[in-house]
């Protein structure tokens, strides 16, 4: 059963997304060079703790595993999940994938973005404005009266025809008072098959996108998940309300 949250649960929704999306902007203004994934996990859960929230990844468990980090930082070929660590700095060049979820009076806010340092090549830039391009393609596609395969699909033909890999390993998923709820959301698919999407259903969508292959190699940390041919890859995450009317993205920061 996919969670369709009614206006109380909503409201919710929309304060933990606020503040998911807060940090993400803070954590994303510190990247430049010198700086370690490790600064950026500390300034994170100082963010974190500053808005009275809660971070969702931190002692997050996957069976026997148990996330050490605040937030996730991954760069150039690290796909999702890196850890923050001291002996990563950012240097001109790449690309660094930062994603937030905060926990906020008992629900979660999910969202991620991947961003250019300094002078990148032009298939870098091609990977990350595609990959952020094909989000808010498929955005569009959360309505009432759709089904979840629309969305997986619409993140799959933009990819495809900009000659990029869909990563497979990992999905986007509902999301609410945990932080994976049903459906999943496979960014590869068929219109109209799956789950039919319904107003006060709210939906993690998450392209990750490689320049490569579509391969995925797990680093001993068992964590950080990087594309096995070494090419860099994207990742962009926003949390969405499906509305009777379309599409509302949660997890925009507050003006
Ligand atoms: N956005 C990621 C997801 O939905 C965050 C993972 S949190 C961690 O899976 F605990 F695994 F780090
Ligand atoms: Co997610």
């Amino acid at each position: 059963m996919i969670p369709v949250k009614n206006s109380a649960e909503i409201l919710s929704m929309r304060t933990a997304c606020e503040v998911a999306a807060t940090v993400l902007y803070k954590v994303v203004q510190l990247v430049e060079p010198g700086v370690s994934t490790y600064d950026l996990d500390q300034a994170g859960k100082e963010f974190i703790r500053e808005l009275g929230a809660k971070s969702a990844c931190y002692n997050y468990r996957n069976g026997s595993k148990i996330y050490p980090g605040y937030i996730c930082t991954s760069i150039n070929e690290e796909i999702v999940h890196g850890i923050g660590s001291m002996r990563k700095t950012i240097q001109s060049g790449d690309a660094v994938s930062v994603d937030v979820v905060i926990s906020y009076d008992g629900f979660i806010g999910d969202n991620a973005k991947t961003v250019i340092v300094g002078d990148v090549s032009e298939n870098v830039r091609h990977l990350v404005d595609s990959t952020r391009e094909s989000l808010d393609y498929a955005i569009g596609f959360a309505r009432p009266g759709g089904r979840v395969g629309d969305i997986s699909n619409a993140v799959q033909t933009f990819i495809e025809s900009r000659g990029l890999s869909i990563v497979r390993d990992f999905v986007g998923h509902g999301v609410g008072r945990s932080m994976h709820e049903e459906p999943q959301i496979p960014n590869y698919g068929h219109k109209n098959k799956g789950d039919k999407l319904k107003p006060g259903m709210t939906l993690a969508i998450e392209p990750m996108v490689n320049l490569g292959s579509s391969g995925v190699r797990m680093l001993s940390d068992g964590w950080t998940a990087v594309t096995v041919d070494g090419q860099p890859s994207a990742h962009f995450e926003h949390t969405v309300l499906i509305n009777q009317d379309g599409p509302e993205v949660l997890t925009l920061p507050k003006k």
